[in-house]
């Protein structure tokens, strides 16, 4: 969050990066997978024109009350998770659109809310739902978990290399009859099981982050997410994947790349290989100025793709191959001549 920031609020990251790569027909239908604050899509909403439609999705209710502010007719607010975007904008009559906007991980609403318990900043319950509507919470998850499974999702999902001390001293504290149920207890027994200590961050930063990802099913919806997106985008439609950690992106960065590759059918040894279905358009990261504003930027990476006109049938084949973005159109994410704010672009 940035200095000076209520814990209500939440700076968009790489905003008018990810909405120019995203919006490219204002009179489109639009779908913001995660509006926690509603930072993109108010930006969004700014390049529809009165024809312009957008979705936005939040697993978070506090995202989604938050949301009923914006008054705006253009503007459907969903809460529900963007892994199922595929059937609830079925129910809306909705089976295409021009373009899907993920801006993944956490608010700073959600991190700086003591009684979220997503932060050892705080002393408080240990929830970590994004959707606290259902679902197990972190406290519940320790409460049951064995050792192996603690260890599975502390080395998987937090990159822990003490991962299985740090499960050894979670379930030995349960057995000593000492259930973990807040964020402060949480801690003190990771900071006793991890030996060696990284500069500037607390030794239970992996830990949290692994439950937070376990609680959430965040790789997991990730991946639905995705592929639900390539099945609703319009030829020329954008995908605009912003991630935070190295765990996301190379999910988003695989999936990028294996849907732009040409893959040969391994059913019929001599066919053309199929054609991609989405092209990539570069990626993205925050430039100086923005990560000195907003400290949370400095992990961020911004990737978008574009949907060819591919359609393939229900047997498989293809069916369609009408023109896609005309040859020698720039890139969305190319830096204007003199106005670059640092970031990478490739
Ligand atoms: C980084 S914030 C988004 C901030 C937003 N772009 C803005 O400008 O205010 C991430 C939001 O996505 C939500 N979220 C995370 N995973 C989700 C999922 N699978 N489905 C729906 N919402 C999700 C979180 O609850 C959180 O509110």
């Amino acid at each position: 969050m940035n200095a000076g920031a209520s814990p209500c609020t939440h700076t968009a990251v790489l905003l008018d990066e990810a909405v120019e790569a995203l919006v490219h027909s204002p009179d489109g239908l639009y779908v913001d997978g995660t509006f926690g604050r509603g930072g993109h899509a108010r930006a969004i909403l700014g390049r529809l024109s009165p024809q312009g439609r957008l979705v936005a999705f939040d697993k978070d209710p506090q995202a989604i009350a938050a949301g009923a502010a914006l008054h705006d007719a253009r503007l459907q607010l969903v809460h529900a998770s963007f892994a199922g975007m595929r059937q609830v904008l079925a129910q809306f009559g909705i089976t295409q659109v021009q373009g899907v906007l993920l801006d993944l991980g956490v608010s700073s609403p959600q991190i700086d809310t003591p009684e979220r318990g997503f932060s050892f900043r705080f002393d408080a319950p240990l929830d970590m739902r994004m959707d606290t509507t259902r679902g197990e919470t972190a406290a519940d998850f320790l409460a049951r978990a064995d050792e192996r499974q603690l260890t599975q999702v502390i080395r998987d999902y937090g990159e822990e290399r003490f991962a299985f001390q740090v499960a050894k001293a979670l379930v030995a504290r349960r057995e000593g009859g000492a259930v973990i149920r807040s964020t402060a207890e949480l801690a003190e027994v990771v900071a006793g099981a991890v030996k060696t200590r990284e500069p500037g961050q607390n030794p239970a930063t992996r830990t949290f982050q692994a439950l937070r990802i376990h609680v959430n099913a965040e790789l997991e919806e990730l991946e639905q997410g995705l592929s639900a997106a390539l099945e609703l985008l319009a030829p020329q439609g954008r995908l605009a994947v912003i991630s935070f950690h190295s765990l996301e992106d190379r999910i988003v960065k695989a999936f990028i790349a294996r849907e732009s590759r040409d893959e040969p059918d391994r059913r019929v040894p001599m066919a053309p290989p199929r054609p991609s279905r989405l092209k990539a358009l570069g990626r993205r990261r925050a430039g100086a100025a923005e990560v000195a504003a907003n400290p949370r930027a400095r992990s961020a990476m911004l990737r978008v793709a574009e949907r060819t006109a591919v359609q393939y049938g229900l047997a498989g084949g293809v069916a369609t191959a009408q023109p896609g973005r005309a040859k020698g159109t720039r890139s969305p994410l190319r830096r204007r001549a003199g106005g670059g704010s640092g970031g990478q672009t490739s």
